[in-house]
């Protein structure tokens, strides 16, 4: 490992702990009545995600000159809808998923109706914890009003929900690039970029820093959702936690089926070096943005 790659594990490690702590304190105990949807939210929320969009809210704030302390609710939050997003993505009716951060996905552990609801559970205590007042007497309240506008948008009916409705109604005999970006950008790309832009917004940076963190969070949201499906195709079971080789037998639209795996690579490359050229501007601060630019083309998981 060079010590580039060094100093990025070691700076992802100090946020994944900072992260793993939080979402402790801020989350009610598993065996908080009732103790079957505490033991749902605990059982799907610790122990296999990558934390990245957590690490993402952490990162921005860092690349701003923001204090982690001051962001780590939002992070915790955007980790509760998006593990959220994956129990509802893994449910029957949707992509029917039998395991999922190295376990049995959570329908298959609890049952679709508990699954159900600790979705939406989630989604609501992502809300509490976002705008719990011991937080909110620390942060700029515009700022914070602005977050809980722009985290809403970003995961609704013309953000992530958007996205997943068109996933689930295409396939990939349509062939169309347009509404397979569309899809990408929606159900993955906008809580990535709500990531970066929250962390970047409740550390009080100035308009043009913000917009330019939101362009490379929508450039390397889009790489990661590309990488996800070419691991589909090619990655390990195993390593990643959740089954391969899904997407065609759904034939869900995605890139490796429209594009092929060589160009879908390409275009996780070319989207990876445009995220990296957005961040031009920022000092040594943004270091782990510009790392996790690398990580996100080249994971393995
Ligand atoms: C999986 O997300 C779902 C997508 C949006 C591609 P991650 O690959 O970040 O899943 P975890 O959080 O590490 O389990
Ligand atoms: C999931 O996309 C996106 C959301 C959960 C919003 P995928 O269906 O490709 O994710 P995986 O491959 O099941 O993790
Ligand atoms: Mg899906
Ligand atoms: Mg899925
Ligand atoms: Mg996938």
């Amino acid at each position: 490992m060079n010590a580039t790659m060094q100093h990025l594990e070691a700076s992802l490690q100090q946020k994944r702990e900072l992260i793993e702590a939080a979402l402790r304190e801020e989350l009610p105990g598993r065996d908080t009545y009732p103790e079957v949807l505490f033991e749902s939210i605990h059982y799907s929320l610790f122990d296999g995600g990558k934390r990245l969009r957590p690490i993402l809210v952490l990162a921005a704030a860092e690349a701003v000159g923001g204090k982690l302390e001051t962001v780590l609710p939002v992070a915790c939050a955007l980790e509760c809808i998006h593990t959220y997003s994956l129990i509802h993505d893994d449910l029957p009716s949707i992509d029917n998923h039998a395991y999922r951060r190295g376990k049995l996905a959570n329908h298959r552990k609890f049952g679709p109706a508990t699954a159900l609801l600790t979705g939406d559970a989630l989604q609501s205590l992502a809300f509490e914890v976002l705008t719990h007042p011991r937080h909110a007497a620390t942060v700029n309240p515009e700022r914070l009003l602005q977050v809980v506008y722009e985290v809403a948008q970003a995961v609704g009916p013309q953000g992530m929900v958007g996205g997943q409705v068109v996933d689930t109604i295409s396939d990939l005999f349509q062939e169309d690039l347009k509404t397979l970006e569309y899809i990408h950008h929606h159900k993955t790309g906008a809580l990535i970029e709500v990531s970066v832009r929250a962390g970047a917004l409740l550390s009080d940076a100035a308009e043009e820093q913000i917009e330019q963190l939101g362009r490379y969070a929508r450039a390397l949201g889009l790489a990661f959702q590309i990488v996800d499906d070419i691991l589909d195709v090619v990655g390990q079971a195993e390593e990643l936690g959740k089954p391969v080789g899904e997407d065609e037998k759904l034939s869900k639209m995605t890139y490796p089926a429209l594009l092929g795996l060589e160009q879908s690579r390409r275009l996780a490359q070319q989207l990876g070096q445009e995220a990296l050229e957005t961040l031009r501007g920022f000092g040594p601060m943004a270091e782990t943005l510009r790392g996790l630019a690398h990580y996100v083309v080249a994971r393995t998981h």
